[in-house]
């Protein structure tokens, strides 16, 4: 390779060394062939001398034969290979071609600049930290000028470099410059990059690309490469917060435990006072653990194991952040989601979704906002189709610390995978957290603190798949003997026979076990309904249709098995027969034993019963059939 270092012939280990030692800038290119991106690649593959000789004889001979540039090498066919795939439809996401000066090594990340592409320019652009935005010079600010900025800076990209082409077709004229500049202050203003350059230039004819132009005088700035080889990025780094997304825990014996991770922000030292999330228990970091030996200290990007001064549990997906960190713990928050697949994205479809190192189940639960990536324009969306952006709103199968994208990109994005093919499907940027849990460090003075929760990977909503419909309650509440039990029984029955799979909770049944050792008074009649409210709502979890029949008598213990249910997934039966109706049948021979003060606390008589304002039904087994109770209750379902 006709590389500038003279070391890379004299000394190659020592070459290799130094090779190592330099930074690293990842960019990419927004633009089309048209803008003359794959010449701008080219020169700067060929004007830092790293293109291998055969290669470069292949396109000089190639360029007599195909070229568009006449006498000079046409640069562009050096990468233009991609090009005549993706015309044959062969889906390229993004190509990363790599080369490096004394000062820097570079990555370009290479995507196609057509809307059509959108998604790949998505994916180049997330690992990017600067984005050179071509412009013809010839055509001034356009379409897709104003789409590429947007989706760099949806991304968080710092750094654009507006790199004004084909300065040479415009007779390097300087009022053409100053002219298209003016016109992308108007979407620069719109945009949160901070640092953005204009460079004047011909990467045909290899002006201001690595070397200084010789036409364009009035022009003092830095070249192309000079730009690209001074640009401070480590500023760039989240220093402030510490995040360790734990990837992996590594016990190889009895003796040692140690979290592996990329650091996603901050910089981790040993004695470092932290906090696992989500379940909010502190230790200090007693060891950062590397192949290459213990490190005094780590920073972002670098893949570590930590040992920690207490065994807390902290499992794969946990967090692990400075002790003081607030970080808010969310089931629900908004993010900008890229539709990356030709199936769109359904709201309120199941996903699987991926948050730094935790895998768990979502769902959009709605889209706020379309962005027509052209006019930058929002507007409503029922689905998003590939290559949409959109702010949506997301929940969560279960809450977890979320970090904004803008501050923290390493922790504040997600990636949605089809549950059934487990392609990548979407990409999101986290925008803030919605309703978020409360912060654990109040929790910590609860009680509880210790009791976490657990996620299970089986959601309700994959149970019930398997069972074939969802989880229900069916809650009947009235008087003693005013019928619950005949109709519970009689639905139950209905139900079976037509396939579904249900479970029955009765008053008098459930009082032999699970509350065996509650009373009648006021509160325990309340702990006896809160029992049952509860297990209702775990057979409901596990996909089944619950009935209860209990006299439930206090609107609010009813109100608050009603809380444990989805909308739509609690009904409540108001079975209104009368008092005098009851007291009539009095199956039990219970009235008579109250009436005559055996009982106390006997509802209806010595004790009240709250009628429901809000029961999804009211029925009367005295003036109606049970038959056409049951059809309105399965009409109800
Ligand atoms: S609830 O008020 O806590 O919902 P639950 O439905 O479990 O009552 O139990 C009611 C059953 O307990 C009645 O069907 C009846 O057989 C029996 N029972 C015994 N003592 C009483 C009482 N004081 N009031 C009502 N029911 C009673």
């Amino acid at each position: 390779m006709a590389h500038q270092s003279e070391l890379i012939a004299d000394d190659i280990e020592q070459y290799l060394k130094e090779h190592e030692n330099k930074d690293l800038l990842r960019f990419i290119t927004c633009g089309s062939v048209d803008d003359g991106k794959s010449t701008l690649i080219g020169r700067l593959l060929h004007d830092s001398k790293m293109i291998y000789e055969d290669q470069l004889a292949a396109i000089t001979q190639a360029s007599r034969t195909s070229g568009t540039t006449g006498d000079e090498v046409d640069l562009a066919l050096l990468v233009d290979g991609l090009q005549s795939e993706r015309e044959q439809g062969i889906t390229i996401d993004v190509a990363y071609r790599f080369f490096s000066t004394d000062k820097r090594k570079f990555i370009i990340a290479d995507t196609p600049g057509h809307e059509q592409y959108t998604r790949n320019m998505a994916t180049g652009a997330s690992t990017a930290s600067l984005a050179v935005i071509l412009i013809d010079a010839r055509y001034g600010v356009q379409t897709q000028t104003r789409r590429h900025s947007f989706i760099c800076d949806l991304l968080g990209i710092q750094h654009l470099v507006v790199a004004i082409n084909k300065m040479d077709l415009v007779e390097y004229s300087e009022a053409r410059y100053e002219e298209i500049v003016a016109e992308y202050q108007t979407i620069a203003s719109k945009l949160n990059a901070r640092d953005i350059q204009f460079v004047p230039m011909s990467a045909l004819k290899g002006d201001n690309v690595v070397n200084p132009s010789e036409s364009m005088a009035w022009y003092q700035g830095p070249a192309m490469l000079e730009l690209l080889e001074n640009v401070e990025i480590s500023h760039d780094q989240n220093l402030r917060d510490l995040r360790l997304p734990v990837q992996y825990v590594n016990r190889p014996n009895l003796d040692f435990r140690g979290y592996c991770g990329t650091l996603a922000a901050g910089v981790l030292m040993p004695g470092k006072a932290v906090r696992a999330l989500p379940s909010g228990k502190t230790t200090t970091v007693e060891r950062i653990v590397t192949f290459d030996g213990d490190l005094e200290a780590a920073y972002p990007g670098q893949a570590i194991t930590v040992t920690l001064s207490d065994e807390i549990d902290v499992s794969r997906g946990d967090w692990i952040v400075a002790e003081e960190d607030t970080v808010p713990l969310a089931s629900t928050f908004e993010a900008d989601i890229v539709w990356m697949h030709e199936t769109p994205l359904e709201p309120g479809r199941l996903y699987d979704l991926k948050l730094a190192t935790r895998d768990l189940a979502g769902k959009v639960t709605a889209i706020d906002y379309q962005v027509d990536v052209n006019s930058l324009e929002q507007r409503h969306a029922e689905k998003l189709d590939l290559n949409a952006i959109a702010r949506c709103q997301v929940e969560l199968t279960a809450p977890v610390p979320v970090d904004d994208y803008r501050t923290n990109p390493g922790t504040g994005s997600l990636i949605i995978i089809d549950r059934l093919t487990n392609i990548t499907v979407g990409a999101g940027m986290i925008h803030q957290p919605l309703d978020s849990e409360l912060p654990y460090e109040f929790r910590e003075h609860d009680s509880k603190a210790n009791v976490v929760w657990n996620r299970t990977s089986v959601t309700q909503q994959m149970r019930e798949q398997i069972n074939g419909h969802g989880g229900k309650c069916v809650w009947f509440t009235g008087l003693s003997g005013s019928g619950k039990s005949t109709l519970a029984n009689a639905l139950e029955v209905e139900l079976n026979r037509r396939g579904y799979h249900t479970m029955l909770l009765d008053g008098d049944n459930v009082r032999h076990g699970l509350c065996k050792d509650l009373g009648m008074g006021e509160e325990d009649r309340a702990e006896n309904i809160r029992r049952v409210g509860e297990v209702a709502r775990l057979f409901a979890e596990a996909g089944i249709i619950v009935i209860t029949a209990f006299i439930s008598p206090f609107r609010a213990d009813r109100d608050a098995a009603r809380a444990l249910f989805e909308q739509g997934d609690f009904l409540e039966v108001h079975v209104d027969t009368p008092l005098d109706v009851c007291e009539k049948r009095d199956p039990k021979g219970l009235y008579q034993k109250a009436r005559e003060g055996k009982i106390s606390d006997f509802t209806g008589i010595n004790s009240p019963y709250e009628v429901p304002t809000s029961a999804e039904l009211a029925v009367n087994t005295d003036t109606m059939s049970q038959q056409d109770i049951l059809t309105q209750l399965l009409k109800q379902l």
